[in-house]
């Protein structure tokens, strides 16, 4: 793995991660991933926070089997009735759990699968914020002998562990000859795009390419129902722009990218 410390390195090896080791999450760590919080809450203009060592948000998923020993997460918390700061939620806690991946971490958003109520009891929301989602962060089950993995060996489990939407159904709006006429930046977008998570795997961005002025644009899918739009839609966006190699999003659904 050592070689293979870049941002699209993490997205080419990072899966949902739903069974852990019991081990803690050392105070070393904790404050690497502290570093990396701080940089983007203040980018972002919300409040991630890193909780470690309460099981019982977990209780319930951990009995059932649905997870195994979750017990630290990021509470990600933002202001009320704000989709763009839910989007940009989605963006930066996505940079979060790349930089978290590196570190050999794994993760698991959650909207459903823990005690919101109970997760709120441990971090700060000011009055004007709501804790918006989870994500799951420890040690991935096996742990040491999956760090000793090679690197193609995890490609290989992201490449084939779900089913997922294809190229031609992330770009619906455009026809063959437009994906054809499209840049090799672009293709690599939206490949990074689709091996993003998405609530419930529903992966509901939809990406196209505009010749006439060399931008990108992200929109939501009208017909696809999620309960997470806009962070889906931002963590969409961050995985592109990382696979397109450098560029910046508006933000917002249609928002466009221009490449640099
Ligand atoms: C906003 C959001 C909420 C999610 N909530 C849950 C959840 O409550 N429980 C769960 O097991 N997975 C949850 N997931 C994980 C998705 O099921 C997972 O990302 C998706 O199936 C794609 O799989 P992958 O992440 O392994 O590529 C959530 C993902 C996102 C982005």
């Amino acid at each position: 793995m050592a070689e293979h410390t870049q941002l699209i390195d993490a997205i080419n090896i990072r899966t949902a991660v739903r069974a852990y080791d019991p081990d803690p999450i050392d105070d070393d760590t904790a404050r690497q991933l502290d570093m990396t919080i701080d940089a983007v809450n203040t980018l972002a203009g919300i409040r991630i926070q890193l909780v470690r060592d309460q099981p019982a948000v977990f209780a319930g998923a951990n009995a059932s089997g649905h997870l195994k020993n979750a017990a630290n997460y990021l509470a990600i918390v933002g202001p009320k009735q704000d989709d763009e700061a839910r989007e940009r939620a989605g963006f930066y806690a996505e940079r979060v759990v790349l930089a978290a991946t590196l570190r050999g971490l794994g993760t698991c958003w959650v909207g459903g699968s823990w005690d919101a109520a109970e997760a709120a009891r441990h971090c700060r929301v000011p009055h004007g914020d709501e804790l918006y989602l989870g994500v799951v962060i420890g040690h991935p089950e096996n742990h040491l002998s999956r760090m000793a993995a090679p690197y193609e060996q995890l490609v290989e489990i992201q490449r084939t562990h779900r089913d997922g939407k294809t190229y031609e159904q992330f770009t619906r709006d455009m026809d063959d000859a437009a994906r054809q006429a499209a840049p090799a930046w672009f293709r690599a977008g939206v490949e990074a795009a689709m091996k993003a998570p998405s609530a419930l795997n529903r992966q509901p961005v939809l990406f196209s390419y505009n010749a006439d002025d060399d931008t990108a644009a992200a929109r939501l899918d009208p017909q696809v129902e999620t309960g997470c739009g806009p962070n889906d839609l931002g963590i969409a966006k961050l995985h592109f722009q990382i696979g397109a190699g450098s560029g910046t999003w508006a933000w917002g659904d249609g928002g466009l990218f221009i490449h640099r």
